[in-house]
Parts: C-alpha cells; structure tokens; sequence
C-alpha cells in the first residue's frame, strides 16, 4: 500500500486524538476502511450418499454432511441470505474410490447429482466444482499415481474430462485445487474443446501444503485414504512468498479468470501482494482448520466465536480479497442480517 501522501499534515497529540473517530458506534461505522458483506461469502458443502442425511461432522462444529435430496434448503437458505455461490465437496462412499479416481468423471457422480438438483432448484446460485481426485482416490492423492509418485502430465487429461463432466452437470465455476503444472491450459483447452466456453476457472494458484486442511479430509473420508501420505511434492512449501506471485502468473496466462490463495490467515501477505501484483478477482479459502479452531475455542467459552470469525474475514477484506470461502458463511450472512457486525 502507497505511504500517505502528507503524512507531515498530521498534527501530534493533543490536536489529533485516533480516539475521537472510535468514539461511538456510528462514526466508526463511517470510517471503516472495509466491510464485510453476504456478497463477499462462498458456502463451501460436503455432500453425502444415501437420502434425508445430515451428519455432523466431528471435527466441524456446526458443519454437517447433507445429501443431495436436502440441498435445496441449504441452498434456499443462502440464496434467500444473500450468498452468490456455493461450492460442492463430495464424501465419496470408500467403495466407489479406486487407484484411478474413475469416479471423478462418472457424470452421475455426488456432486454431479448436485450440481442438477440445485440448478433445478434455485437456478441464480451460483456453483464451483473442485477439480482433483483425491475425493476418489483411494491412495488420497490429487492426481493419478505412477510409480509411487504423483504423475503430473497423465493427471491433465484426466483432469480435463473431470472438468468438463463437471460443466456438463451444470457447475457454473470449476476451481483446480489438485496443483498439477500446466492443468489450468489444459482444463481450459478442453471446456472449449466441448463448448463450454463460458464455464469460468478460479484457479487455487496459491495453495499451500497445510497442516489446517486436516478437518476437511475428514469431511470427505479422505484422510484414511491418504494416511500418512504427503501432498507436498505439488502443493506449496509454507516459507514460500515468491514461488505463490509465479503460480498465479502461470495460472494467468494459461486462462485462470480468477485466482485463490489457501489458508487464509497464514497467508494474508500472498493475498495483498497477488491483489497488488495482479489486480485479479482474488479468493481466499478460509479453510477447515481455521474454522475448526475458532469453533473449538468457543465451544470451550474461551472466545467469542463469532466475533472472531468476523475478524478473520474482516482481515481477508483488509488483504484485498475479493470473496471468501468460508464454513461460517451461513452464520455470518444471519448475523449481517439481523445486526450490525
Ligand atoms: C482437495 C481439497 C482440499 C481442500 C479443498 N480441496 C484438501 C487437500 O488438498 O488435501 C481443503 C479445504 C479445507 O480444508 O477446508 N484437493
């Protein structure tokens, strides 16, 4: 951010008093720097087998898995708050995982289900697809595996055709998170290909290898699957500021429309220097494990949980994000809905 451009204009203590604009809720409203709106919140959702299921997920309080018969009512539920989009996560059953990932482009598939059932329901939502395998997997990882290690260049093809059966299902937005070299060029190259030439790609350019992804995995039975099996030969190193601006930059160029940066607090400076660097439509994904802890610490009385949600997006905004993807999305929407946050 550029220096102020006066900054000798300030006058010291006792004529300038920072307190004087803190005074009272109504002009600190006025001066606030940013916000925090339901526009700004992507509702990211596990979705289940089986019929009228809604199953807690342990490590998520408040978060559940739903099948896709009750999706329409979450969905009716954020539209009706505000929200613009939310973004599916299947729990594939542990039979339907194999060393290939087939299930990712069977066109009937959970999330494709879904994808159909809520562009019947509440057609203006709208819907983003993660692009990887490790849903399908049953070793865990993002791409296919060749001789114990994760192939990079056999995993666009398939990366591509899971893209586009995922566009076919009705996705309006499909998000690569799996970190494959080159799968941006690819996946754009065959939605083209296939006709659908505006299916728009946020790109996860910025992802990190994080310990905070742990509650997701659980969420989508992909931890035992993955077990003590690694994903740091393709997501990023978290001492790594400069390799994030080269990810994007490659993401770009291939045809990314928007890009996203994941975790989110720890990484708060890859999001400004991407919004600096780039002045792209920039995502952060407040993930899992982020949510998890502020959860878990409320749970226990020990902080405001909300409150503290509401800071961390507020700090995403702050950064330069453009939009978020959060578990809280609902919570917060209500919460804008009925006070002031
Ligand atoms: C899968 C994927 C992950 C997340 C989103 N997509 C997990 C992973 O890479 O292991 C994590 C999201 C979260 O923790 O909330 N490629």
């Amino acid at each position: 951010m550029a220096p102020p451009a006066f900054p000798q204009l300030h006058a010291p203590f006792p004529r300038t008093r920072p307190r004087r604009l803190r005074q009272a809720d109504w002009v600190r409203r006025l001066v606030a720097e940013v916000g925090v709106t339901p526009s700004d919140l992507i509702l990211p959702v596990f979705v289940a087998p089986g019929n009228n299921v809604a199953q807690p997920v342990a490590s998520m309080p408040g978060v559940a898995r739903h099948s896709v018969d009750r999706l329409p009512f979450l969905a009716e539920e954020a539209a009706k708050l505000g929200l613009p989009a939310l973004a599916l996560f299947p729990a594939t059953p542990q039979e339907l995982k194999a060393e290939d990932g087939r299930e990712a482009l069977n066109a009937d598939n959970l999330v494709c289900r879904a994808a159909r059932t809520l562009k019947d329901a509440v057609p203006g939502l709208g819907l983003i697809a993660d692009v990887a395998l490790d849903p399908y997997t049953s070793h865990g990882q993002d791409g296919l595996v060749i001789d114990g290690k994760v192939a990079n260049d056999e995993t666009l093809a398939v990366l591509a055709e899971q893209a586009c059966v995922q566009a076919e299902a009705g996705f309006d937005v499909v998000a690569p998170s799996d970190m494959m070299d080159g799968r941006i060029g690819a996946i754009r190259d065959a939605l083209d290909g296939a006709g659908f030439r505006d299916t728009i790609i946020v790109s996860y350019a910025a992802k990190y290898a994080s310990a905070f992804y742990g509650p997701f995995r659980d969420a989508c039975n992909s931890a035992a699957s993955l077990g003590k099996g690694s994903k740091r030969s393709y997501q990023m190193n978290p001492a790594n500021g400069d390799e994030a601006l080269r990810e994007v930059a490659l993401d770009l160029a291939e045809g990314a429309d928007m890009v996203m940066v994941k975790p989110g607090l720890p990484y708060l400076d890859i999001v400004r220097r991407i919004k600096d660097g780039f002045g792209v439509p920039t995502f952060v994904y407040h993930v899992s494990g982020e949510y998890a802890v502020i959860r878990a610490a409320a749970e226990n009385g020990w902080l405001d949980g909300d409150a503290a949600m509401v800071e961390c997006l507020l700090s995403f905004k702050r950064a330069g994000a453009d939009a978020i993807l959060t578990y809280a999305a609902l919570d917060v929407a209500r919460r804008l809905a009925t006070t002031r946050a």
